[in-house]
């Protein structure tokens, strides 16, 4: 089968869904690889490092859409341009978000694409070196200290001068999955004072062997589904915990938000109320800004300032370093395509347990569960 690597559309997408070094691999796999001039070129890999890794060079998106069987995006495909090109009876492998945008699926069934969604890759040991979410979040937690870092007007440790001592920095990390905690093991090398919460209570061993301060919200429910998610709160919960970590938010310097419920809108944690209460020249960093956000002011890709604090909104810290990256997520894409293929084919074991979580659309039809279920109430 030939696999298309095309050029990612989507403003600010600086990663390519397959390195020069992965193309080779596929090769050995049996597949052909066609890339789109350019594809590379936003994360520093060249169309002559593709070439010399075997792939063939397209000149147009059109034309690298009509000659591949199997296509690798990192973004999913938004506008009607982008969907348009995808022939019928193709495959295409991206994150998707169906439960968070339904109508591309019933887009990608009607038209009969086969689509693999990386944002679904189950969270078991045999599919942990597809996990695309888990490879990208984790630089997004180091990256995000990074930034938050450099807008603030202090230093992260403590440092004794002959002019005086500089007292470390607190940085409270809302959230304690593969973002958050990579943000806490980050920002403690760094040198700062960190506080986690988080309301599964499972993590608050991680959250202490890494060096961090545990905020519990104490409640009988248990907060954790099979899958290892956080389910969804209660309001009252909700209300509970923003009364507990009040002093914690308006004490620090820095507060950065990961919280997420697969599938649904983020909650809503950082009140405008909190802001005030910040010191002038505090930081937040709101990492689920593109699901709704968990801070109430923030805004998608700014840098916005209310009440003397700086609130960052950048959705996409994983293209901010988009070498490392388009390296990881690359290997999560080479990993799946090993496990679902023989001989340069994909074959679609509906039985298997890593396809029939990622796959949403098959052979004209929706696959997945939840989604039929969204689908079938915005009819
Ligand atoms: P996520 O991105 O869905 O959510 C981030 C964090 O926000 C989670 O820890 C969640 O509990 C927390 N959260 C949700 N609502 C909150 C609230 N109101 N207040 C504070 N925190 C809140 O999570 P992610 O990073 O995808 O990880 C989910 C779990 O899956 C983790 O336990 C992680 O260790 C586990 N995991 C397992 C893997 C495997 O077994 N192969 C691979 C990757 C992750």
């Amino acid at each position: 089968m030939i696999i298309g690597i095309p050029k990612e559309t989507y403003e600010n997408e600086n990663r390519v869904s397959i390195t020069p070094d992965t193309t080779s691999k596929l090769i050995k796999l049996g597949f052909k690889v066609n890339f789109e001039s350019g594809a590379g070129t936003n994360s520093f890999f060249s169309d002559d490092e593709f070439i010399q890794s075997g792939a063939i060079r397209v000149s147009s998106a059109q034309e690298l859409y009509n000659s591949s069987e199997i296509i690798v995006r990192v973004q999913r495909p938004r506008s009607e341009h982008d969907l348009s090109m995808i022939k019928s009876g193709s495959t295409l492998i991206s994150f998707f978000y169906p439960l968070i945008d339904p109508m591309i699926s019933r887009y990608t069934s009607d038209r009969g694409i086969n689509v693999l969604a990386m944002d679904l890759v189950p969270r078991t040991t045999i599919a942990q070196k597809m996990d695309a979410l888990s490879s990208q979040m984790n630089l997004a937690g180091y990256k995000a200290v990074l930034i938050a870092a450099n807008e603030l007007g202090k230093i992260f440790p403590l440092m004794m001068t002959a002019a005086g001592t500089i007292r470390p920095s607190k940085v409270v990390i809302m959230g304690a999955g593969v973002a958050g905690l990579q943000a806490l093991g980050t920002a403690k090398r760094l040198g700062a004072i960190v506080e986690v919460s988080d309301i599964r209570a499972a993590v608050k061993e991680e959250v202490l062997s890494l060096g961090g301060r545990f905020i519990e919200v104490e409640t009988d429910e248990d907060m954790q589904d099979e899958k290892g998610y956080a389910k969804e709160t209660s309001d009252e919960f909700l209300k509970k915990q923003k009364e507990l970590i009040f002093k914690h938010i308006t004490g620090a310097d820095i507060v950065i938000t990961t919280a997420l419920i697969p599938g649904k809108k983020a909650p809503v944690l950082v009140t405008e109320e909190m802001i005030k209460n910040m010191r002038k020249g505090s930081v937040i960093l709101d990492m689920a800004v593109e699901f709704g956000g968990n801070c109430e002011l923030s805004e998608q890709d700014k840098l916005v300032e209310f009440h003397g604090v700086k609130i960052i909104g950048y959705s996409n810290l994983p293209s901010m370093i988009p070498v490392n990256a388009s390296e990881l997520y690359s290997k999560n894409v080479l990993s799946l395509l090993q496990h679902i293929s023989k001989e340069g084919k994909i074959e679609f074991d509906l039985q298997d347990e890593v396809i029939s979580s990622m796959l949403v659309t098959y052979n004209g039809e929706v696959k997945l569960p939840q989604l039929l279920e969204k689908l079938k109430l915005s009819k």
